[in-house]
């Protein structure tokens, strides 16, 4: 689980001579840290052609892009567990690259994302601003914002490796590579979102994996599976 202030936490941000990282990361506190690039991991690298995370290892640079088209599309099963439309507020709790909240975005809801990785967090700033300016993202810990009050919040947690399947797509090798095992302590964050949320929490779950306290309902999809709770009274 991350720290209760990501702020704190130090983020690899190595600028080119003659560049400028983007007023919303200076505001959030990110500075270039280093007149080299770091030796090792992955760092934050901001060049003419934008921000790009680079791995000093040797690993090819990556961008996260927006979802293809057709997700955004049509009723889908992500959608339907969160009872998406117009002006519902949604808090994607766990935004990583913004995949799932944009379908949620494009579907009409007002949603608002945050993410705790510095790295992360840097990377949908740069994204979310070429492709969906209106969606607000927040570098909070998720624990910090869920109080605030919305219809849903949506909780997608990464998965346990497993084992005997293909490698996953590289946006989650990265993300994995970065981030590691999150949020053990997932049933108080489940718990929290409950007694928060006023029309429901969804939680994203691999499809074999095991529930996290009682769902009231699930939605099932193609890999992974939609648990759907009702508030807590
Ligand atoms: C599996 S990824 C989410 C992928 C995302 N749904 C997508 O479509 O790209 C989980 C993300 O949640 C973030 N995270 C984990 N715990 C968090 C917390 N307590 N608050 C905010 N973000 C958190 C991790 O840094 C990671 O980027």
């Amino acid at each position: 689980m991350p720290p209760a202030d990501p702020a704190a936490r130090a983020a690899r941000v190595f600028v080119e001579p003659g560049q400028v990282l983007p007023d919303r990361l200076l505001s959030e506190g990110f500075a270039p840290t280093a007149a080299q690039p770091p030796s090792a991991g992955w760092y934050l690298g901001l060049d003419r052609d934008g921000l790009v995370l680079r791995n000093a290892g040797g690993e090819a640079p990556f961008q996260p892009g927006p979802p293809p088209a057709t997700r955004s599309r049509g009723p889908n099963a992500i959608a339907r567990a969160c009872g998406a439309r117009p002006g519902l507020t949604v808090l994607d709790a766990m935004a990583g690259w913004g995949a799932d909240g944009l379908v949620l975005a494009a579907a009409g809801c007002a949603v608002t994302m945050t993410e705790s990785h510095p790295l992360v967090f840097a990377m949908l700033v740069d994204l979310l601003e070429g492709c969906a300016p209106h969606v607000q993202v927040e570098f909070r810990d998720a624990r910090r914002l869920i109080p605030s009050g919305f219809d849903v919040v949506y909780l997608d947690p990464m998965f346990e490796p497993r084992r005997k399947t293909a490698l996953p797509a590289r946006p989650m090798q990265v993300l994995r590579d970065l981030v590691g095992r999150d949020a053990p302590d997932l049933g108080e964050i489940l718990v929290l979102a409950r007694r928060h949320a006023r029309d429901r929490v969804v939680m994203k779950r691999h499809a074999h994996a095991p529930a996290v306290g009682v769902p009231d309902w699930r939605i099932p999809a193609r890999t992974v599976r939609f648990d759907v709770y009702r508030p807590s009274a």
